[in-house]
C-alpha cells in the first residue's frame, strides 16, 4: 500500500520595498491566486524519486533535499517519488522557489501544522536557493493575503494583514539579466563601499514602501492613484540604481500610455517581473491587449509572460 501527501504554496507580487527590505525597511506584496502542489507518494523500497524532471533540475533538487534533511523531524521526513504540478512561472521573480518550499514543508509537516511553523521550515528550506532570503517569499507562499513585512534578520520578519482595496494589475516578466543574489550582492558592496548615491536611494525606496503601507492599511480605494504613483517613483529610484532593463522600461512604458495609474518592477530587477497598476477591470484589460500585440513574438517564444490579477 502506498500513501500519498501533498502540499501547496502560492506565487507571489512584490508591490514595494525590495532591496530596501534588505536593510531594515518594511515591503509589502500579495499573494497570487498562481499556485504550485507537491505530492510525496510512498514507495518500496523507500527512496526519493523524481521522474518527471530532467537530470539537471534532478540534480538540484536532490541536493535540496539533502540539505532539507536536517530541518524536518526524522519521522516525518519520509522519502518518496515526487510529482509538482505548478502555475507559477519558474524563475521570473514570482516566487516559484519560495513556493515550492512552502509546498514541500507542507507536504512534510502535514495539513495541520500551523503557519508560521511551516513558515519557519519553509524559509529555512529557501536557504538553499537564496543563501538569506527575507523570508517575504515564503510569507506570501504560505499566508495568501495582502501583507507588509518588517524584516528581523535571522528570525522571520513581522507580518502584518493590509486591508487593501480592489486592485487590478497587469502583471508579466522579461528574461532576467542578474540573479536576486548577485544584484542584491551588488547593491551591498556599493553601499559597504559608502557610495552615497545608493545608500540615498534605497532610504528613499524605505520610505517609499512605508507610505504605500500606510495608504493600504487605510484601506480607503479613493487612494488607489497615491499607490500607483508611489509605484511610479520607485521604479524611477530602482531605475536610478541600475536595476530596470529596457525591456522592462518597454513593458511599463506601453502600460503607462494605455492609463496605467503607475508601474514597476517587482522583485530583485535586473529583467524579471514587473506590475501596472490599474482602477477598473476594462482599463486593465486594454493595457493587457496592448502590450500582448506589442510583444506577442516574445510571449510566443516564452521569453515574457504577462497576466491580468485583480484583488
Ligand atoms: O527576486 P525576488 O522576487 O525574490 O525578490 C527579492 C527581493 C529583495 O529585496 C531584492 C531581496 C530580499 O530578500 O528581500
Amino acid at each position: 500500500m502506498s500513501s500519498e501527501r501533498a502540499g501547496t504554496g502560492r506565487g507571489k507580487l512584490l508591490l514595494f520595498g525590495e532591496h530596501a527590505a534588505v536593510y531594515g525597511h518594511p515591503a509589502c506584496g500579495l499573494s497570487l491566486d498562481s499556485t504550485m502542489r507537491v505530492r510525496i507518494r510512498e514507495i518500496v523500497p523507500s527512496r526519493w524519486r523524481l521522474p518527471e524532471l530532467d537530470d539537471g533540475n534532478r540534480g538540484m533538487l536532490g541536493a535540496f533535499l539533502e540539505s532539507a534533511e536536517p530541518l524536518f523531524p526524522k519521522e516525518l521526513f519520509r522519502p518518496g517519488e515526487i510529482s509538482v504540478e505548478s502555475t507559477i512561472p519558474v524563475g521570473m521573480g514570482f516566487g516559484s522557489s519560495a513556493a515550492w518550499c512552502a509546498a514541500f514543508a507542507r507536504a512534510i509537516l502535514g495539513g495541520s501544522t500551523d503557519r508560521e511553523m511551516v513558515w519557519e521550515k519553509a524559509h529555512r528550506a529557501e536557504e538553499f536557493f537564496h543563501g538569506t532570503p527575507s523570508g517575504i517569499d515564503t510569507g506570501l507562499a504560505i499566508l495568501n493575503g495582502l501583507y507588509a513585512f518588517t524584516p528581523s534578520p535571522p528570525r522571520l520578519p513581522g507580518a502584518r494583514p493590509l486591508e487593501g482595496f480592489p486592485m487590478h494589475f497587469v502583471v508579466g516578466a522579461v528574461p532576467r539579466e542578474g540573479s536576486t543574489r548577485t544584484l542584491v550582492g551588488d547593491l551591498r558592496r556599493r553601499i559597504e563601499s559608502k557610495d552615497p548615491e545608493a545608500k540615498r536611494l534605497v532610504e528613499e525606496l524605505g520610505a517609499l514602501s512605508r507610505s504605500a503601507i500606510e495608504i493600504l492599511a487605510t484601506g480607503d480605494s479613493a487612494r488607489i492613484g497615491e499607490i500607483g504613483k508611489l509605484a511610479d517613483e520607485a521604479q524611477t529610484l530602482l531605475d536610478r540604481l541600475g536595476l530596470s532593463t529596457a525591456a522592462l522600461d518597454t513593458m511599463i512604458g506601453i502600460g503607462r500610455k494605455n492609463g496605467a495609474l503607475g508601474g514597476k518592477l517587482s522583485g530583485a530587477g535586473g529583467g524579471g517581473a514587473f506590475y501596472l497598476l490599474f482602477e477598473d477591470l476594462a482599463g486593465a484589460d486594454r493595457a493587457y491587449r496592448a502590450i500582448a500585440d506589442a510583444v506577442r513574438n516574445r510571449i510566443d517564444r516564452g521569453e515574457t509572460v504577462l497576466f491580468r490579477y485583480s484583488r
